[in-house]
């Protein structure tokens, strides 16, 4: 008889197929990993559906603080082990410490921990990648937190073992103590971005710059001021009237006038609020930026030259420019919200259609122009504080007429400048004089030296011209003109 009959070939196949499926079969227990996860939640636990939550990566530092509290409340007990995957494995998922399937090569260590900051002098070390085994008055189960890594910029906590309610109710908790908690409120904070796509928050001191450090016309500053910190004193009354306290504030104008240096002024002025700086690439994360920042309100987010991303094309569906992603954030935020967006340009024309398709978003632009002739002079005085200078009224009459049209940094260049003039006679130097200021004045002004009068701002002719506008326009405020008086002028260092 040849072959086998129909039932033989049938009970084959069923025997081969048995011994495909114990092969496959996850190797229950054969990884600790897995026999901790499936012993602590027990075949009920293992059940559930697993809950996952992911993260901003800058959260992770308050996602540390959230469990650092969560674990301390009474009646729970947090068994902590580390897991460790090993290089360029990627993510793993706690359903797969369930299952055992498909599983990297993990194994059971001391909890690995990454040390952030938590505050401007202060860090705290943040569980990596961490296997946390909880037990209190809602059961038995099992959390899985996965920092930011090589492989992704965001963070993920998971929950096991749990009805998917309760594993709601426990991320929710975390949720109420990150916020509550949150290591950035009240903080000046710079958002740079990292090499994944994601952000890093860095806590910057204060600037600790005065009104007097700034040299603009008083109508300028008292703009600024009334915008954005005027608001904020009637928010209550604005409240009441049912009127929108969430602002945003534009200032533009020539490279090197003082826009970021305004902006540093009032950082420090609004110590109580949270601040948010972004620029360059970082401004992609406004989205995530703006939550916080409505998280944390009062809050200010700077929006540092715009222009940059003006042109630049998202990659999201609509490839949109991310300067409509951007304004768009800034209408996310709820209009009652105590938000005042600043946004820096030296390039007003290309945000012009932009701001007309989005309209309401700005609601005070303020330009920041070249110093009138009185404000050269307050520029030298104030660049002069400390240095040994001694010049006469003619001396800074004529620097004053010499300089129609350079920038305000072209002015603190300039005293750099005569100081290194002067050492190059006297070292250390004793005295910086007129003729000091004449020579570096003929060095930057030479027009063998272009390249460097662009880059410190003395710019083409139309630079010049808004120069012009400015000097018509009222001062109230500088120091009056005697703030030089004729004869000798010394300033101590
Ligand atoms: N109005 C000003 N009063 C006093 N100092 C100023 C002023 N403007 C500029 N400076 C000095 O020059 C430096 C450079 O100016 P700043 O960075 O504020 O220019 P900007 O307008 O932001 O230019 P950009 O458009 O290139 O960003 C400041 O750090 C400050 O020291
Ligand atoms: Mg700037």
């Amino acid at each position: 008889m040849a072959g086998a009959s129909d039932d033989e070939a049938r009970r084959f196949a069923e025997g081969l197929q048995s011994l495909l499926n114990w092969l496959h079969a996850p190797a229950q227990g054969a990884n600790e990993v897995v026999a901790l996860v499936r012993g602590s939640l027990g075949a009920a636990g293992l059940a559930e559906s697993v809950v996952s939550r992911t993260l901003s990566g800058f959260e992770h530092v308050n996602l540390q603080t959230a469990l650092d509290a969560w674990t301390a409340a009474e009646g729970r007990t947090v068994e902590v082990h580390g897991v460790v995957l090993p290089p360029h494995y990627g993510d793993i998922s706690l359903q797969q410490l369930m299952t055992g399937e498909a599983l990297p090569p993990v194994r059971l260590s001391a909890p690995t921990v990454v040390d952030l900051p938590d505050g401007p002098g202060s860090t705290l070390a943040c569980l990596r990648l961490a296997l946390l085994l909880v037990t209190d008055d809602t059961g038995r189960y099992v959390l899985l937190v996965q920092g930011p890594g090589e492989h992704r910029p965001t963070l993920s906590v998971e929950v096991a073992g749990l009805p998917v309610r309760a594993a709601q109710e426990v991320l929710a908790e975390l949720d109420r103590l990150r916020r509550e908690r949150n290591v950035y409120r009240g903080q000046l904070v710079e958002v740079t971005p990292t090499p994944m796509g994601g952000v890093e928050l860095t806590f910057l001191e204060p600037p600790g710059l005065t009104r007097d450090d700034v040299v603009l016309p008083a109508v300028v500053l008292d703009r600024v001021e009334r915008h954005a910190v005027g608001v904020a004193e009637h928010r209550a009354g604005l409240r009441a009237a049912g009127q929108h306290l969430k602002r945003g504030l534009l200032l533009y104008g020539p490279p090197g006038t003082g826009k970021t240096h305004t902006v540093r002024w009032l950082l420090g002025r609004m110590d109580d609020y949270t601040r948010l700086l972004l620029t360059g690439r970082s401004l992609g994360a406004i989205g995530a930026v703006a939550e916080l920042a409505r998280e944390l309100q009062p809050a200010v987010v700077v929006l540092e030259d715009v222009d940059l991303v003006a042109a630049e094309r998202s990659f999201g569906p609509g490839g949109s420019p991310v300067l409509f992603d951007l304004l768009d954030a800034m209408d996310g935020a709820a209009p009652d919200a105590d938000l005042l967006f600043v946004l820096t340009t030296n390039r007003a024309d290309l945000l012009e259609p932009a701001l007309a398709a989005r309209p309401g978003r700005i609601d005070v632009a303020v330009e920041v122009g070249l110093p009138d002739a009185a404000a050269r002079r307050d520029l030298l005085r104030l660049y002069g504080r400390a240095v040994p200078l001694r010049l006469t009224g003619d001396d800074v009459e004529r620097a004053v007429e010499r300089t129609d049209g350079v920038t305000a940094s072209f002015l603190k260049e300039l005293l750099r400048r005569a100081v290194l003039e002067a050492l190059h006679e006297q070292d250390p130097v004793e005295v910086v004089t007129g003729a000091h200021v004449d020579r570096a004045l003929d060095d930057l002004l030479d027009s063998t030296q272009q390249v460097t009068r662009v880059l410190l701002g003395v710019g083409a002719e139309e630079v010049v011209a808004a120069a012009d506008d400015l000097d018509g326009g009222p001062r109230p405020g500088l120091a009056p003109p005697d703030a030089f008086p004729g004869g000798w002028v010394a300033y101590p260092g």
